[in-house]
């Protein structure tokens, strides 16, 4: 299939508090409000290229209201756009919004409202803050925490191999990796790719009734140093560490987790393999070798099973999740097939 998507463009987030949230990602994660209008926050990175890569919202939940993908060209907008419908589904056009021109919006077929577009507006830093360096949009942040750019999200969805395979058949994410449990033969994992990263779109296993949830956005830093370093100063500044840092398996990316006032996880990564490989064809880890905790010794919390908007007994006392399914999940042990 032609290449239609490049990258992970933007992320739309519900907050309950978009004022507590945005003066964390500021003020604690370095982040720039670039714009407000209609009472959402428009953050950027210091590295984004274009003009910002979150938006909070106002929500009574912490929840994805729209993950937004540029495309290749104009033309690969049009192709996606009639895949999707090809596909069953129909989404609409919309004329575009702040720093973007005509997109195309729909619901996938597991909940998640998606948005396609080709025209971005590049960043143009004003004075004070351009870089001495041609190719960066802005001059490297002097916060101690601040992220280059936005890396990645992961979503959930009630059948992992069905989400794969939608994705990878309509739009062309490469499936790069799936986690099954060491206890039964359930997939809880699987990684997807645009581009040589190891994945810019993840998916974890959702035993609850709601659809379209995230488990968590991600950001980037250049060294395993720098995100070090922002592990130390978050903990020192009153927020904890979810999980990590530590490394993934899959992917090899360093990695560290920790809340927003939200309650929304948010990721932080360096490092990791890139992969160029076309008909790569993705490996079925178990959390035993290591698939989410590469050195095997640290079992991820409980707490990270939990998706946005929160339901009620998700995991274990969720009705309707199998004897297998409630036990693997109960067993610590086995959740670290996640990430
Ligand atoms: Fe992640």
């Amino acid at each position: 299939m032609e290449k239609l998507l490049a990258h992970l463009s933007h992320l739309e987030i519900t907050c309950p508090d978009v004022e507590a949230s945005a003066t964390f990602y500021i003020e604690k994660f370095g982040m720039r409000e670039v714009h407000r209008a209609d009472d959402r926050v428009y953050l950027r990175c210091w590295g984004d290229y274009s003009t910002y890569s979150l938006v909070l919202v106002p929500g009574d939940e912490p929840s994805l209201h729209r993950m937004a993908w540029r495309t290749t060209s104009p033309e690969a907008l049009e192709t996606a756009a009639s895949r999707i419908e090809a596909s069953g589904i129909t989404g609409e056009w919309t004329e575009g919004g702040y720093c973007y021109g005509r997109a195309y919006e729909f619901t996938g077929p597991y909940g998640h409202p998606m948005r396609l577009v080709w025209e971005v507006e590049k960043y143009q830093a004003p004075e004070e803050l351009a870089s001495i360096y041609p190719d960066r949009p802005e001059k490297r942040s002097q916060h101690s925490c601040a992220p280059r750019f936005l890396d990645h999200v992961t979503v959930a969805t009630s059948d992992v191999h069905g989400f794969a395979e939608w994705y990878s058949q309509n739009l062309g994410f490469r499936v790069m990796a799936f986690t099954d449990l060491d206890e039964a033969p359930i997939t809880v994992f699987s990684v997807l790719t645009t581009n040589e990263k190891s994945h810019d779109l993840g998916v974890v296993l959702d035993t609850s009734e709601r659809a379209g949830r995230v488990n968590h956005i991600a950001f980037w830093v250049d060294t395993h140093e720098d995100l070090l370093r922002t592990a130390d100063v978050l903990m020192e500044h009153g927020t904890p560490m979810e999980y990590g840092p530590s490394i993934h398996g899959i992917g090899e990316q360093n990695f560290l987790y920790f809340r927003e006032p939200s309650a929304l996880r948010v990721e932080l990564n360096s490092g990791g393999y890139r992969n160029y490989v076309p008909d790569w064809e993705a490996n079925t880890w178990k959390p035993s070798q290591g698939s989410n905790n590469f050195y095997r010794n640290g079992a991820m919390p409980q707490s990270m099973t939990e998706s946005f908007p929160q339901a009620e007994g998700f995991t274990a006392t969720e009705e309707g999740a199998s004897e297998e399914m409630k036990e693997a999940l109960l067993n610590p042990y086995a959740v670290q097939g996640r990430g």
